[in-house]
């Protein structure tokens, strides 16, 4: 099978992003469109650590963010379900000290995203993840033993699906070297009045990865810490300064993405998107690549790690 033309590889390099029209078709959209709103319809509310919030007693609340961070900590090889930030109506702890958060809407209109193996265990998605055209993707990308190590189904809800800050997806899927490429495949039209992708154009030839998001040392939760090792992709060294330049909303190029498109995204180039304001929702179904052959290292203190005992999944082996 084909993989990406002479003409798309130049524009992923050049921009750090490249749209393919048309990736999957309509039967698969709707395939992954119906498994999403399955999953969305069908977990366990009652068993969720975030609806067993409480708010007003300090104890309660270190005990139900710890209980969060080991949900988001232990999803690599699960599906979990992570709710938007506004999802909840949160009571005056001042009044009412033991008061839960309650939903605003109903469950499945809650959920910022569904994470993080969707890849592993959920036979519809694993079969647009671990393609002959992906796998062939892969090879025009130069990746000897690429491994997809975490997917997403983004659900950027209408009227209050977050926005997502500027990053580098290899700040948070770091490789030393950096390696990590992004596929990104709209499931229903992503523009500008739902919160789509940004992207400052060309910025993955300069932007290193000066950053990380990793677990804290102490084993609970996550943060940001300070990077200078690897910065860029083997090949893309410079001994240019580093870009201390902070870019601006205008600095972003916001991308028409029709449903059933795939976005690649360079791990180094930095890309956003706004808050859907709007009153249709932005579902995406996303996943990673890192080069997990020798010369390139997987850094333990990454927020993501293998399963115990197991490995990230090959895209070149059967992957089952
Ligand atoms: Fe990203």
């Amino acid at each position: 099978m084909a993989g990406l033309t002479p003409e798309q590889l130049s524009v992923f390099y050049t921009n750090g992003f490249l749209v393919i029209p048309n990736f999957l078709s309509a039967s698969e959209v709707s395939s992954l469109l119906s498994t999403a709103h399955d999953l969305l319809n069908s977990f366990d509310i009652a068993s969720h650590p975030l609806t067993r919030f409480t708010t007003g007693d300090s104890q309660d609340a270190n005990n139900a963010k710890h209980v969060g961070d080991d949900y988001f900590l232990s999803s690599g090889d699960k599906i979990h379900f992570f709710f938007e930030p506004d999802a909840f109506t949160t009571p005056d702890p001042a009044s009412e000290p033991s008061a839960k958060p309650t939903l605003k809407r109903d469950k499945a209109r809650s959920i910022n995203k569904i994470g993080h193996a969707l890849h592993a265990l959920s036979p519809p998605f694993t079969a647009v993840t671990l393609s002959e055209r992906n796998r062939a993707i892969a090879r025009s990308l130069g990746f000897k033993d690429p491994r997809v190590l975490q997917s997403m189904l983004i659900c950027k809800q209408p009227s209050f699906g977050a926005a997502v800050p500027p990053h580098l997806d290899s700040e948070f899927l770091y490789t030393d070297p950096p390696s990590a490429v992004g596929w990104w495949i709209a499931l229903e039209d992503a523009n500008k009045d739902n919160g789509t992708l940004g992207f400052w154009r060309g910025s993955h030839k300069t932007r290193r990865v000066t950053r990380r998001f990793v677990r804290k040392e102490n084993g609970e939760g996550t943060e940001f810490v300070e990077w200078n090792g690897a910065g860029l992709p083997r090949g893309m060294e410079t001994n240019e300064k580093e870009d201390l330049y902070q870019p601006r909303d205008e600095d972003f190029e916001l991308v028409d993405v029709p449903a059933g498109s795939l976005v690649l995204i360079h791990g180094n180039v930095l890309h956003t998107s706004e808050r859907n304001t709007g009153d249709k929702s932005r579902f995406a179904y996303t996943f990673h690549v890192i080069e997990g052959a020798d010369g390139w290292s997987y850094d333990e203190k990454n927020w993501l790690q293998p399963p115990k005992g197991g490995e990230f999944t090959k895209l070149y082996g059967d992957g089952k």
